[in-house]
């Protein structure tokens, strides 16, 4: 019988500002989902948080999509919420933007990754959990771990992956996915999710169709038509075996690489692998923080976890992304720190350009000189 793992996530409020979570709102979760437990409505459970973000992850026989489990989440949400308006803590309820729970929480606001398997005999998984960045930020990671041989060793030396796998890409803008199968369709595959703002990569299967991973792609400003804080996304990752190793899931974050989201979600950073005692946002908002949590799991039950970015190893990282950070810093309001304007649209920028809309002046035409004889622009080689 299947398993399903899901991880779902929302920001009900935040401790101090936006900077992090409330330990009472966590502990109020884990008693709503240990009654969950109790009932046998899961069969496991783990509370955990990134930065200002809730995050709740569950293991139960109900498969994806479930309207009991994203119901149960709802609800400790709900609740929570309650105690984050209570203590007034800072945008309670700020991610559950429909008012009522219609059967699944893709598109209510809260974040989701989950998927269903049949467990084996030994099943390691990490999950990833990042706060002020958006889902995009796993493209590169993912495709580090399933498609680059300087990465996993195990797609050149390892008989088990050495055929590669296959990636599903969502375009967030267009509504529509793309499957690409590698190294066959590696170059096709970079060509799209290279632009992470809008394609982002789903899921990962072996070429046998075994789901080795999958993350969560919710943009909720696409969701709510304004900014209303980034998607600080997750990612469930299966290791060992047919699928990367452990050290070459965590590989590809000693490469701090370049995120949107930080400050007001509208600057591109570092992302600064930590332990979950770093898990919060403090410089200028960030930088953007992603966190790994290792389980085994053992007949449904999270064995775990073990918190895989707590480790010296990963110091230069996050060294390194302290020195990006204060040079990307220095830009202030310049893009590429800032987000080019298209990404700004659901910020002030669209007030500012139609309040100013009647005080730009034509240009004088071209200098005859450089215009064809009709006063049109010419055209160069
Ligand atoms: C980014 C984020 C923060 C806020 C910023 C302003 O995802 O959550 O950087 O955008 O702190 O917050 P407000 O507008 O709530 O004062
Ligand atoms: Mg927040
Ligand atoms: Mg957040």
């Amino acid at each position: 019988q299947e398993i399903t793992i899901s991880v779902i996530k929302a920001d009900i409020g935040g401790m101090v500002g936006h900077s992090g979570i409330h330990t009472d709102l966590v502990a109020l979760a884990r008693q709503h989902l240990e009654e969950a437990q109790r009932r046998g409505v899961i069969v496991d459970y783990y509370v955990t948080w990134c930065g200002d973000d809730l995050q709740l992850i569950m293991t139960h026989r109900h498969g994806t999509d479930s309207p009991i489990v994203h119901g149960l989440a709802w609800e400790t949400f709900e609740r929570c919420t309650v105690k984050a308006k209570e203590m007034k803590l800072y945008g309670a309820g700020q991610d559950l933007i429909a008012d009522a729970f219609s059967g699944n929480v893709r598109g209510m606001g809260p974040g989701v990754a989950e998927m269903s398997f049949i467990e084996r005999p030994s099943e390691p998984i990490i999950i990833f959990m990042a706060d002020k960045t958006s889902a995009g930020a796993w493209n590169l990671p993912l495709f580090r771990m399933f498609a680059d041989p300087f990465n996993t060793a195990g797609l050149v030396i390892s008989p088990a992956l050495h055929e590669g796998f296959r990636f599903e890409v969502h375009d967030v803008k267009g509504h529509k996915r793309i499957f690409f199968n590698c190294p066959e369709e590696m170059y096709d595959l970079l060509v799209f999710i290279g632009a992470p703002g809008r394609y982002m990569i789903k899921a990962v299967y072996t070429k046998k169709g075994e789901i080795a991973a999958v993350s969560s792609t919710e943009r909720l400003s696409l969701i709510a038509g304004h900014y209303v804080g980034k998607d600080d996304p997750v990612c469930i990752v299966r290791a060992q075996g047919i699928f990367p190793a452990v050290g070459e899931i965590l590989e590809p974050f000693t490469m701090p690489h370049i995120v949107e989201g930080w400050m007001r979600g509208s600057h591109y950073g570092p992302l600064m692998p930590v332990p979950l005692q770093y898990a919060k946002c403090t410089r200028f908002d960030g930088p953007p923080r992603v966190v790994a949590l290792g389980f085994q799991l053992a007949d449904g039950r999270l064995v775990g976890p073990r918190d895989m970015f707590d480790d010296p190893a990963f110091d230069e990282a996050r060294r390194l992304c302290n020195v990006i950070a204060d040079h990307f810093r220095r830009h202030g309001p310049f893009e590429p720190h800032r987000l080019p304007m298209e990404e700004m649209e659901y910020t002030t920028l669209p007030e500012v350009a139609e309040r100013l809309a009647g005080r730009w002046e034509p240009l004088p035409e071209p200098h005859p000189a450089i215009a064809g004889g009709d006063g049109s622009a010419v055209e160069a080689d």
